[in-house]
């Protein structure tokens, strides 16, 4: 019986396939399932993902939904937990629950213009919609992707980005904040890339991920043009224990992120953000 209940809180053992550094604080992994189960899951979802003798943290589904017989995530080394794991190599084991919470609503988003937003790590639980979207590109419209960085040394997916640059079915426009005597591109907040771009007010919806307040200037610039509150996600982020709506550390007002979000629309939230507790 205790067996029983205790389950949603059991991790299953997942092997380290590949283990590659994207940047000098960012590290890939793919990971296999050991239990001979498969693993499928939505863009937007996140695991818990456990590794032993150091604890347990959220972190986004960053792989292809479409190729789901590979689990991937990507990780920024934080703290003592993301730190510890990005010394794990090839072959090792972390523990694996999940998957968790409200996906980004690709399906919904069928027939609309796409836009999506990133900032800094954002990136990784945006890159399966992004994949799914291409996957399925003609049931999309216009697809836009704006993404900024700190600087170039922190750009995450470097080689797909330009890949995806060079398709003439989408268009990916990248800015850092500081740039070496190198960077040829642009610099600014994310958000000054939006005016060279024209956004058709009801046909768009718009994905939204990164740092706090670069989401809510980014989606106070998407409403000031017009775009429909009700057509603009975001994904947030809380410290989490149990990713099941069950321990409440995650709670935000009457939401728990874990399992009302991580995405939201942002009409829903938007009196609630930038506020840290409850
Ligand atoms: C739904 C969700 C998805 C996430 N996806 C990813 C992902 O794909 N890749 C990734 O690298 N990270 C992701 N994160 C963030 C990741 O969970 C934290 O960076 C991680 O928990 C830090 O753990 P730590 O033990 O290494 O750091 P700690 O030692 O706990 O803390 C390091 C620092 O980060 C702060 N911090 C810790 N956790 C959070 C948090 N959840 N939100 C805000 N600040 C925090 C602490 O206050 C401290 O300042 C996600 C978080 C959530 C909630
Ligand atoms: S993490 Fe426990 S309620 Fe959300």
């Amino acid at each position: 019986m205790i067996a029983e209940a205790m389950q949603p809180m059991a991790s299953r053992p997942f092997r380290i396939d590949r283990f590659w550094k994207e940047t000098y604080d960012t590290f890939s992994m793919e990971l296999m399932p050991l239990d001979g189960h498969t693993f499928s899951f939505e863009p937007g979802q996140f695991n818990m993902l456990y590794v032993w003798g150091a604890g347990e943290v959220p972190i986004s589904i960053s792989g292809n939904p479409t190729k789901n017989h590979i689990l991937t995530h990507t990780v920024r080394a934080v703290g003592s937990v993301t730190k510890f794991m990005a010394n794990l190599k090839k072959n090792d084991i972390v523990g694996v629950r999940g998957p968790y919470g409200v996906p980004w609503p690709v399906a919904e988003a069928h027939g609309h213009d796409i836009v999506i937003i990133c900032g800094g790590i954002g990136l990784a639980p945006l890159r399966p919609a992004l994949y799914y979207i291409l996957h399925h590109r003609e049931k999309f419209g216009k697809i836009l992707m704006l993404y900024g960085a700190r600087t170039p040394d922190d750009m995450l997916y470097v080689k797909e980005l330009e890949q995806w640059r060079g398709r003439f079915d989408m268009h990916v426009s990248v800015t850092v904040d500081r740039a070496d005597a190198s960077w040829r591109g642009n610099v600014g907040v994310v958000t000054s890339l939006m005016p060279r771009f024209h956004f058709d007010r009801e046909m768009t919806i718009a994905l939204v991920c990164g740092p706090e307040i670069m989401m809510r200037y980014t989606l106070l610039e998407l409403s000031k043009r017009g775009i429909m509150e009700e057509n603009l996600y975001l994904s947030m982020e809380r410290n989490m224990k149990c990713g099941i709506g069950v321990c409440g550390h995650c709670q935000f007002r009457h939401f728990f992120i874990c399992k009302d979000g991580p995405v939201f629309r942002y009409d829903r939230i938007k009196h609630l953000m930038l506020r840290r507790e409850l």
